[in-house]
């Protein structure tokens, strides 16, 4: 079942999205060269903690994971694509980390990946980036009433594909709101004009991933939780938690 929100409940939402904004913000400010992972997520507890917030990704236990997720932010780093743990691994100079969060507030969830580089960047890691967030940019341009849930994966895969990047549509976006996961699924590629008719009120993460390598093959490392890019190449995932309203998309991830 697909619910639609309220204004009132978007503007709980957008409560839990500032939320997830301080942890991006703070864990941002926190990575640097011989940071560990771990050492990021308790940056990450601390900000939820404080904002008397939840987070969602605590002991969460999905069917792609093998056991409930041990940390409250997903940490993936190079040639990992999504949901890399928060382990000891310590940061290295040049490493590109996506950094994934969710939080709640009142019972209401928020979801958000920002992307960036540790040290001195690789050109062809801020590119990937670079290209990451414009993909989401055309994917939440395409969040209009009226339109359809093809549209997004339409527009996103025409920038990803278009620049030259691989990309996967096993784990895509999804309805958020009193749950983290809900219906529908997002695609993060597909044929416009297709799918699901978009309404004011319904709430999405739109979360596409690239890989630098071109192709679309990824796989499940050891730890049952971090999914790689086929070929280790470098990858990156953005999100951002949006309301589709009657003044168009609002992003709710946001400070
Ligand atoms: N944004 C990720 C997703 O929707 C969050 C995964 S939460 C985890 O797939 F706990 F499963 F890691
Ligand atoms: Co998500």
């Amino acid at each position: 079942m697909i619910e639609l929100k309220s204004a009132g409940e978007i503007a709980a939402m957008r409560e839990a999205g500032k939320v997830v904004a301080a942890v991006h913000a703070a864990v941002r400010e926190r990575a640097g060269i011989g940071v560990t992972l771990k050492q990021l997520d308790e940056v990450a507890r601390t900000v939820i903690e404080e904002a008397r917030a939840g987070a969602s990704f605590l002991g969460y236990h999905p069917s792609f994971g093998a056991m409930p997720y041990p940390g409250v932010i997903c940490t993936s780093v190079n040639g990992v694509m999504l949901h890399g743990l928060p382990t000891p691994y310590r940061l290295r100079d040049g490493d590109l980390i996506s950094i994934d969060c969710g939080a709640y507030v009142d019972g209401w969830h928020a979801d958000g990946t920002v992307s960036f580089t540790v040290g001195h960047p690789r050109d062809e890691d801020l590119k990937l980036i670079k290209v990451a967030e414009k993909t989401l940019a055309a994917g939440i341009e395409a969040a209009l009433p009226g339109g359809r849930m093809g549209d997004i994966g339409h527009a996103m895969s025409a920038v990803g594909r278009g620049a030259g990047y691989g990309m996967q549509n096993d784990f895509g976006g999804h309805g958020i709101g009193r749950a983290m996961h809900e219906s529908p699924f997002v695609p993060n590629e597909a044929r416009g004009g297709r799918g699901l008719r978009l309404r004011t009120g319904l709430v999405i993460a739109i979360e596409p991933s690239l890989m630098a390598g071109g192709g679309d093959a990824y796989y499940m490392a050891d730890d049952g939780w971090s999914v790689c890019s086929g070929d280790d190449s470098r990858s990156v995932h953005v999100e951002h938690t949006v309301a589709i309203t009657d003044d168009g998309p609002v992003v709710l991830t946001v400070p």
